[in-house]
């Protein structure tokens, strides 16, 4: 047996329990599970032999560095803004990071002191950032290898409900908050194609969304993600005239989002109304009535109103406002539960009724597509392409395709597998590649196919 290993696991999300299962495959490991409350530390760390629990405000940097100082290695799985503090007790403690979040610039510039310290603070080893870096560069490489040039690189990614889970009229369910989701729909984006930068404004992205063919049972569509210009660079693909990296929903998601915009129900301001000082209590449509200054408040009428402000062809605006009905907006008899914006009430309500039930699945769909000059001149597509499904009444698709890549990096570290040092993203292939084979043995990977 190698010697003993104490991990520490900040965090108690759904990722967490995959990454745990992974490093208790070892006999050596003994994995700490901290949270500021111990009661949620303890209720994860209870289902799964011999992994303990301990409360750490992560605020509180004594706490922190005391935390770390006694493990050999910190998994961060808390909100991203905590990751450089971590990465700071870290290098006082000298102890390795892993992070499935993307590299921000405040823990970029302790890149250099990570190099000092002789650690390495590895993130982006989930799955979107992770799985699709690993398959992405595994492709490039093999076609620089060969001689060839990368004309083109589309990359998409979505967690969806399962096909016989989706049925409600976003094809969507909320595993975490809806106002993030809600809000990451009016991102701005930009990308490269056919050799020009393209920017997309916030307000037209689920305009912009197009179908995207990753499967014949599948009705995708896609729209870009917030900024895919610079992985030209993290790609090492200056020859690409085209690279998109985007988000797949099924048909109807962006329409209905972009009605729910025309609408006005992702209005962020403060309403006095509906804070919870205020005693007045409403019933959706005499909200939805407010919200569009209609001094009518049947359903009917608010209907109509609606029918009016949004944009959609026939068939799919019909399709729109049997959805809004179906949300209950309009309806005399559901109570508002008051939650001081309007997106912030809508979201209680879309998480009230598009949650995973007991039951349900989840899936993810991964898909890239290459656009590929051969040495010789000759032109292909190839495509990689994974499809996971959760398991009823166990782990979701997505928290296996997050928590165990991360897993895996975090033993590969302890095992001195990966050696690199600094604050890093899985971009070289002494990083990648001993990821994408350990993922294998867990059936997680994706199919390559030339078309
Ligand atoms: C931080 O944690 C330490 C140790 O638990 C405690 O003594 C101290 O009061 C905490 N500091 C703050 C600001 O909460
Ligand atoms: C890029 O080229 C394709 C194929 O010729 C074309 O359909 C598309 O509109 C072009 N996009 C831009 C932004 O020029
Ligand atoms: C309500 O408003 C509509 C359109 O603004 C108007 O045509 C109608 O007469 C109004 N009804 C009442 C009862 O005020």
């Amino acid at each position: 047996m190698s010697a003993p290993k104490r991990i520490l696991l900040l965090g108690s999300g759904f990722v967490a329990g995959p990454c745990v299962e992974v490093l208790c495959r070892r006999q050596e490991n003994t994995v700490t599970i901290a949270c500021r409350g111990l009661e949620k530390a303890q209720s994860l760390a209870s289902k799964y032999p011999g992994v303990l629990a301990e409360s750490v405000d992560v605020s509180n940097e004594s706490q922190l560095e005391d935390a770390i100082s006694r493990n050999d290695i910190v998994i961060s799985l808390i909100p991203y803004t905590h990751h450089a503090s971590v990465i700071k007790a870290a290098i006082k403690a000298r102890k390795p990071v892993v992070t499935t979040s993307y590299v921000s610039q405040p823990m970029l510039d302790l890149d250099q002191q990570c190099k000092d310290a002789g650690i390495i603070c590895l993130n982006e080893v989930g799955l979107d950032p992770g799985i699709d870096h690993f398959y992405a560069l595994k492709m490039i490489n093999s076609v620089h290898e060969e001689g060839g040039q990368i004309k083109s690189f589309l990359s998409y990614c979505g967690g969806l409900p399962a096909p016989e889970d989706s049925d409600n009229p976003l094809g969507y369910k909320f595993s975490w908050s809806a106002r993030g989701v809600l809000l990451a729909l009016m991102n701005n984006a930009k990308f490269w194609e056919n050799g020009s930068i393209v920017e997309i404004p916030g307000k037209e992205l689920m305009a912009s969304a197009k179908p995207i063919y990753v499967n014949p049972a599948f009705a995708f569509v896609g729209y870009p993600n917030r900024d895919s210009t610079n992985y030209k660079e993290r790609y090492n693909i200056p020859e690409a005239q085209t690279v998109v990296r985007g988000t797949l929903r099924y048909q109807g998601f962006p329409e209905f989002v972009k009605a729910l915009v025309e609408i006005g129900f992702l209005n962020t301001d403060n309403q006095e109304f509906l804070s919870s000082a205020s005693s007045e209590t409403y019933t959706w449509n005499q909200l939805t009535s407010k919200l569009l200054n209609s001094n009518s408040s049947t359903s009917d009428d608010l209907l109509r109103i609606i029918e009016s402000k949004i944009t959609a062809e026939p068939a799919l605006k019909k399709r729109i406002l049997n959805g809004i009905r179906w949300l209950g907006v309009v309806s005399d008899s559901i109570q508002v539960k008051k939650q001081g914006t309007y997106l912030d009430t809508l979201c209680a309500r879309l998480e009230e009724l598009m949650q995973y039930e007991p039951g349900e699945r989840d899936m993810v769909a991964l898909q890239h597509t290459f656009e590929i000059i051969n040495s010789d001149g000759s032109e292909e597509t190839r495509t990689s392409t994974m499809l996971e499904f959760g398991i009823p009444n166990g782990e979701s698709a997505m928290a296996r395709t997050v928590g165990i890549p991360c897993g895996i990096a975090t033993q590969l570290i302890l095992d001195g597998a990966i050696q690199d040092t600094g604050v890093l993203a899985p971009m070289t292939k002494s990083i990648y590649e001993p990821i994408m084979n350990e993922l294998l043995k867990d059936d997680i990977y994706c199919v390559e196919k030339v078309l």
